[in-house]
């Protein structure tokens, strides 16, 4: 009985133990683990709280845990870097980039030319076309050029669509577009471009997740994508901010839609402020059923996700609901994957589910492995060379163009080929077009202003933004 009873001991120990074991893989398993093996990215906001040292100690244990890509929810927006005309304000950004590269953590900078969160003093000049492209450039130089190297991914542009049924450029309430006129989103493209010729630059809007339909802010952007695609305007990506409800339950299955239409345009697709809010009336009750149904959106998001080869990042816009923006501002609570306590809801245990659903010999990544795994300090101002290549926008070795006066000069064209000069306003419109001869093309009969020339011929080209004075 004795001996018995110690048999049936020891295997119930080895049973704990085993389980012991497998719950503590489980534990390890983190769902940032699991997006690198797939070649992808998994993140969140730092919240206003982390930057200014008033979270709870779990925020930032599960943040490096669980994610390795982020972004700022206001700290790198205009009012925030530059409060005053030409006065600079990195202090935030700052520390969240060193926090990043001490954790490998990737850089969303969000954002570079939005109607909102503008300071008064831009505002000031409302109307003045020269100076608002001047303020623009020079922001985006300065905050571009601290960044680069450090920041990998931009969105150049936010929220530029209306909410119309007929979408079309946002004009009114917004500063770039009221006193610039649409030609502001292209030099936006170009200058980031230009401050930073690797890093990916995106276009951030909401609402395109509502679907393709004609007239929809998503086709609208598609159709701007193409434009710009067209026109060599650098972008690399399209963000889907995605803040939705419960309700919505169509959603991901339109984000997969407009993953594919700008597959076709060589354009990565990333959801970059995810979260699933209930309405806030019903936050008292709540209960397992509603908890399941959020999980199972987010997983369908995940499952879109993983799918298409062309989607690189997972973006959530909060990581705790204790701290969202959604109840104050949106009438909308609990959107996220950790609840209040910080614990996992059936919302990441869903994402962790898709994740593994998908195993890694599957999924495609959009990255080249130098994105994926960066070196770990980039202090130095080479480091950011190596870290992102816009292959697409970088000359054929050798070629270059160069104005001077109304002359272009066109160097490491193939002797005997044949160059075509095209020009376009900052809109993509063609406005001129020569052949390139004995290296040079005369640009005279162009008014002053910003351009975009390209010069091709059959096996080269490139292209590069213009100022003709
Ligand atoms: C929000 C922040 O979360 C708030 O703290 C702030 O008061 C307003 O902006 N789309 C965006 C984000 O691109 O920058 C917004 O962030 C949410 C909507």
């Amino acid at each position: 009985m004795r001996k018995i009873h110690s048999l049936s001991r020891i295997a119930l120990g080895a049973a704990i133990l085993g389980a012991g074991f497998m719950n503590a893989n489980a534990a390890d398993e983190t769902i940032r683990e699991l997006a690198k093996e797939r070649g992808r990215f998994i993140g969140t906001i730092l919240n206003s709280e982390w930057f200014n040292d008033a979270i709870e100690p779990e925020f930032e244990e599960i943040h490096k845990k669980q994610f390795n890509v982020v972004v700022a929810e206001n700290e790198m927006k205009f009012d925030a870097t530059e409060p005053s005309e030409n006065v600079f304000n990195f202090e935030k950004g700052d520390k969240m980039v060193e926090y990043a590269q001490a954790n490998g953590i990737r850089v969303r900078g969000h954002a570079l030319a939005w109607h909102s969160q503008v300071p008064n003093w831009v505002n000031n000049y409302s109307g003045q076309k020269e100076k608002l492209l001047a303020i623009l450039k020079n922001h985006i130089m300065n905050v571009v050029r601290h960044y680069k190297g450090k920041v990998a991914e931009w969105d150049v542009v936010n929220e530029a669509v209306n909410d119309d049924y007929n979408a079309d450029w946002r004009s009114t309430n917004s500063v770039w577009y009221e006193g610039i006129g649409a030609e502001f989103l292209d030099s936006a493209f170009v200058w980031t471009h230009e401050a930073d010729p690797n890093a990916e630059l995106c276009y951030n809007d909401y609402s395109i997740e509502w679907g393709l339909r004609e007239g929809s802010k998503a086709s609208f952007v598609v159709e701007q994508v193409k434009r710009w695609k067209k026109n060599n305007i650098p972008i690399t990506c399209v963000g889907t901010q995605t803040h939705i409800e419960i309700a919505h339950e169509t959603t991901p299955q339109n984000v997969r839609a407009l993953a594919k239409a700008l597959a076709e345009l060589d354009v990565t697709l990333n959801i970059t402020e995810l979260d699933i809010g209930f309405p806030n009336g019903s936050a008292g009750s709540l209960g397992a059923s509603d908890y399941a149904k959020q999980g199972h959106l987010y997983r369908q998001f995940m499952d879109v996700f993983l799918e298409e080869p062309n989607m690189g990042e997972f973006v959530m816009w909060g990581l705790t609901d204790a701290h969202s923006w959604l109840d104050e501002q949106q009438g909308k609570t609990q959107a996220l994957l950790f609840d209040k306590q910080y614990k996992p809801k059936p919302a990441f245990d869903s994402v962790m589910a898709s994740l593994k659903a998908h195993p890694a010999s599957e999924v495609k990544s959009p990255y080249p492995d130098s994105i994926l795994n960066p070196p770990k300090d980039c202090g130095d101002e080479s480091c950011g060379d190596s870290i992102i290549a816009i292959k697409k926008f970088i000359a054929p070795k050798g070629m270059s163009v160069q104005l001077v006066g109304r002359t272009l000069f066109v160097t490491g064209i193939a002797a005997g080929k044949a160059a075509k000069v095209d020009v376009f306003d900052m809109q993509g419109r063609p406005t001129f077009s020569t052949k390139c001869e004995k290296s040079r093309a005369d640009l005279s009969a162009i008014a002053e202003g910003l351009y975009v020339v390209r010069v091709s011929n059959s096996s080269a080209s490139i292209v590069k933004k213009i100022s003709i004075k």
